[in-house]
């Protein structure tokens, strides 16, 4: 058996704990490591081999139904029942009065802007650290994603900021509640309210999340979830719009098909407005109620094993959890996310700490880059339209005024498990802290 080489740290650890015949416990109180060897991204052994909960499950109940469906020819919402069953359903588990289906979450949210009014040459204040689709709707509509800075403690918008960047043009609030994680939407709709704004929540990662005993999505004027394969609550591609206002969620209807008044297979001149297809399939919402199944449950295991990651991992010096943003408040966990601060890991930098901990078994990655400066913000902004429907002056401005050090900071410094590995045993948590422990203890090895 080769001799293990042990660090000048782990030989003070073991001598001072050898005496009392425990196991060497190295910097941490309640971390108990199994294995503080060489890094596996050095060639030592890795803390896991085992392999990690995939993701999609699929439920065998739905088969009996898909195939009489598919057989039956009645494929889309207009022949058969299985998407307003989806609907009713779903809005009972948000606790809204109405649920509009739509085939993905980008339908969904072109759905809700439409529906809110906002129209070529307003302004929209929105999250950046996000997904691409949720400033892509705003252009869609020809207005101008105004980017908010996100506070890196909550990952979130900081509504703090938010005032300052209203101006006579800005017709609404996206707040996105990234990664499941609550938006303080308290703050957001007291400054929506301020201002005459409307507020679209951005749920498409956040389906059970809650603020104040309410559901994520539910406490803006409309909220807009996803479905898509990664989701946890997935169909492949899917989507949905909720709210409690029965007109405004008519026009969501009709808008999302073809202007037809909802509850009417034909376009009535009584009716008149605009409309596009943005309609789910019968088998999307067949795949999804099938899978709303387990969805409370995994909520719940994701939450339990979310806490005990929160209170290991915050002893290890440089793994800094989100912070919630009200106790009264639950997160649903699409991603489990926290900072790594290099300077307290010896100035390892972020790279290669994941390269390192996906060596160890651990499957990350990095959160999102900065999307306020994306490309396709200036390819949009000078685009004919654009030049159009905004002065010379305000593109000018809005470039002078898109610094976000808030935001920049948290895209350095995220680090994020896919939801998938929040489905596992405590021992499987336990493996993602000692692999993380064990980078911390071996760090001077990476320089
Ligand atoms: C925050 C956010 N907004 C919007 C979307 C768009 O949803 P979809 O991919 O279903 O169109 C996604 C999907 O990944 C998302 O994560």
């Amino acid at each position: 058996m080769p001799i293990k080489k042990i660090s000048r740290r782990q030989a003070i650890a073991t001598a001072s704990v050898g005496a009392l015949g425990t196991m060497a416990n190295f910097s941490f109180t309640n971390i108990h490591l199994k294995n503080t060897e060489k890094l596996a991204f050095l060639g030592g052994e890795k803390v896991r081999a085992a392999a990690w909960p995939q993701w999609p499950f699929w439920n065998q109940n739905a088969e009996a139904e898909i195939v009489e469906m598919l057989r039956s020819g009645r494929w889309w919402r207009g022949n058969g029942g299985h998407v307003a069953e989806f609907e009713k359903q779903y809005a009972e588990l948000m606790g809204t009065k109405r649920c509009l289906a739509t085939a993905s979450g980008t339908t969904a949210l072109l759905v809700a802007l439409h529906v809110l009014g906002v129209d070529a040459g307003d302004e929209v204040l929105v999250s950046p650290f996000t997904f691409i689709a949720t400033y892509n709707v705003i252009f869609m509509n020809k207005a101008l994603p105004v980017f908010v800075d996100t506070d890196p403690e909550t990952f979130l918008i900081n509504p703090a900021k938010m005032e300052e960047r209203i101006t006579e043009r800005t017709s609404a609030i996206l707040p996105v509640h990234i990664y499941g994680l609550p938006v303080d939407m308290d703050e957001v709709n007291a400054v929506a309210k301020k201002h005459n704004l409307n507020v679209v929540e951005d749920a498409c990662q956040a389906w059970l999340g809650e603020y104040k005993g309410k559901k994520l999505g539910t406490l803006g004027d409309l909220g807009c979830f996803s479905f898509q394969n990664s989701k946890n609550l997935p169909a492949g591609e899917g989507g949905a719009v909720v709210g409690n206002n029965d007109e405004m969620m008519d026009k969501c209807h009709a808008f999302h098909n073809c202007g037809r008044p909802f509850g009417s297979v034909q376009r009535t001149s009584d009716y008149p407005v605009r409309g596009s297809n943005r309609r789910m399939q019968q088998i999307q919402a067949l795949i999804l109620l099938s899978q709303m199944e387990r969805i409370q449950k995994d909520a719940d295991t994701r939450l339990e094993n979310a806490k005990y990651l929160d209170k290991k991992l915050s002893e290890i010096a440089g793994i800094v959890p989100y912070q919630l943003v009200t106790q009264n408040a639950r997160s649903a966990y699409h991603l489990y996310p926290f900072r790594f601060i290099s300077e307290k890991f010896g100035d390892v930098p972020r790279e290669k700490f994941i390269e390192a901990l996906r060596a160890e078994g651990i499957p990350c990655s990095a959160g999102y880059g900065p999307q306020n400066k994306d490309g396709l913000i200036e390819e949009a902004l000078n685009s004919k339209g654009y030049r159009r429907l905004f002065s010379e002056n305000r593109l000018k401005q809005w470039r002078e005024e898109n610094i976000l050090p808030g935001n920049d900071k948290l895209c350095r410094e995220a680090v994020i498990f896919a939801q998938s590995m929040l489905l596992g045993s405590q021992s499987d948590m336990d493996d993602i802290v000692d692999a993380i422990a064990k980078i911390y203890e071996n760090r001077e090895s990476l320089r």
